[in-house]
C-alpha cells in the first residue's frame, strides 16, 4: 500500500482531473469486466482522456495485479489521471495519461444490514448539475458526494441521497437507488442525471426476467418517504436493503421483492465465476 507512489504533479492529485471504475472479484473472477471498461473508455472520452491501452490489456493487468497480491475476494480500482504535467488547467501540459490498478481484500458490510436494512438521509447538498458536470462521467472527483455523506453521517445514516437540482431524487454518493410501489420497480431515470450503475442496470434486467414491472422516471422525496420498499445498489455492495430514510420507517427487515432480487442477483454472480473459470480453464 505504502510503495505505489504517483507524482505530486499527477493532474489527478492536482485537480482530481481523471476518471476511474470500481470492480469486484468474486473468487478470482473479475464481475462484469467488459462493462466496467466500456463505461472507463466513455468516462475517459467525456473529459478528453485519450486512453491507449486496448482493454485486453488493461484485463492483463488487472489479472496481474490480483496474482500478484494473492487477493481472490476482491475490491479493485482503475484510476485514469491526465497524467504528470506542469501546474494548469491544459491538457496539453500532460502528454501521457496516468494509468493505476489498485486491489485489496473485499470486506463485506456486516450481515445485519442485508437482514435489517440500513438508514439514509435525504441530504441538502444537490447532486451535481449535469450541464456542469455530468453524474455520467464516473469522474475521479468526489467532493460533491464526499460533502453529501459528510451530511448523511453527521445524522447517523449509511448513505446520503441527494435530489438533483430540481429536487428529483438522484442517486446515493456511490449507489443508486430503487424504490418499490405497488409493486413496480422504481428508479431515477439517466436524464435526471445519475451514474448508470453497471448493478442498477442488471438490476433492471433481473426485475424484466422475473415479470416484475419497473419504471425509470422522476421521483420525488415524497415517492420513496410513501415507498413499500427501498434499496440502493453499487458494485461492491451489490443490494442493501433500505429500512429508514430521514425519520421516516420504510417497513421493519427487508423487503419481500428487495430479497427475490438480491438472491437472483447472486445467482448472476455465481454463473458470471462459472463461466469465468471456465474460459480461464481454472
Ligand atoms: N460507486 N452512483 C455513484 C455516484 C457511484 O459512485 C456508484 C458506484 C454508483 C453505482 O454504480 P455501479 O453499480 O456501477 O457500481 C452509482 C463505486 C462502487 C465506487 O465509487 O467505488
Amino acid at each position: 500500500m505504502h510503495k505505489a507512489l504517483t507524482s505530486v504533479f499527477d493532474h489527478g492529485f492536482l485537480y482530481g482531473d481523471g476518471v476511474y471504475e470500481t470492480l469486484r472479484v468474486y473468487k478470482g473472477v473479475v464481475f462484469k469486466f467488459d462493462e466496467h471498461i466500456e463505461r472507463l473508455f466513455r468516462s475517459a472520452s467525456m473529459i478528453r482522456i485519450n486512453i491507449s491501452r486496448p482493454p485486453r490489456e488493461i484485463k492483463d493487468a488487472v489479472y496481474k495485479t490480483l496474482k500478484a497480491n494473492n487477493h481472490k475476494e476482491a475490491y479493485v480500482r482503475i484510476n485514469v489521471t491526465r497524467g504528470v504535467g506542469d501546474i494548469g488547467l491544459d491538457p496539453e501540459l500532460c502528454p501521457k495519461p496516468t494509468f493505476v490498478v489498485i486491489s485489496k481484500p473485499f470486506k463485506a458490510l456486516p450481515k445485519s444490514c442485508y437482514e435489517k436494512g440500513v438508514k439514509v438521509a435525504i441530504v441538502k447538498v444537490r447532486r451535481n448539475f449535469k450541464g456542469a458536470l455530468d453524474p455520467m462521467i464516473k469522474s475521479l472527483n468526489f467532493l460533491n458526494n464526499i460533502i453529501a455523506y459528510i451530511e448523511a453521517k453527521a445524522q447517523g445514516a449509511y448513505e446520503a441521497i441527494m435530489l438533483n437540482y430540481k429536487g428529483y431524487i438522484a442517486e446515493g454518493t456511490t449507489s443508486n437507488i430503487f424504490f418499490l410501489k405497488n409493486n413496480t420497480l422504481c428508479t431515477p431515470d439517466l436524464g435526471v442525471g445519475v451514474l448508470d450503475g453497471i448493478t442498477r442496470n442488471i438490476i433492471l434486467d433481473i426485475a424484466d426476467e422475473l415479470g416484475i414491472k419497473s419504471k425509470e422516471g422522476k421521483f420525488t422525496p415524497e415517492d420513496i418517504y410513501n415507498a413499500d420498499e427501498v434499496f440502493v445498489s453499487n458494485t461492491t455492495k451489490e443490494i442493501v436493503p433500505v429500512t429508514m430514510i430521514d425519520d421516516v420507517k420504510i417497513g421493519s427487515r427487508t423487503g419481500k421483492i428487495t430479497k427475490m432480487l438480491s438472491k437472483a442477483y447472486k445467482k448472476k454472480v455465481a454463473e458470471h465465476i462459472r463461466q469465468g473459470k471456465v474460459r480461464s480453464g481454472k
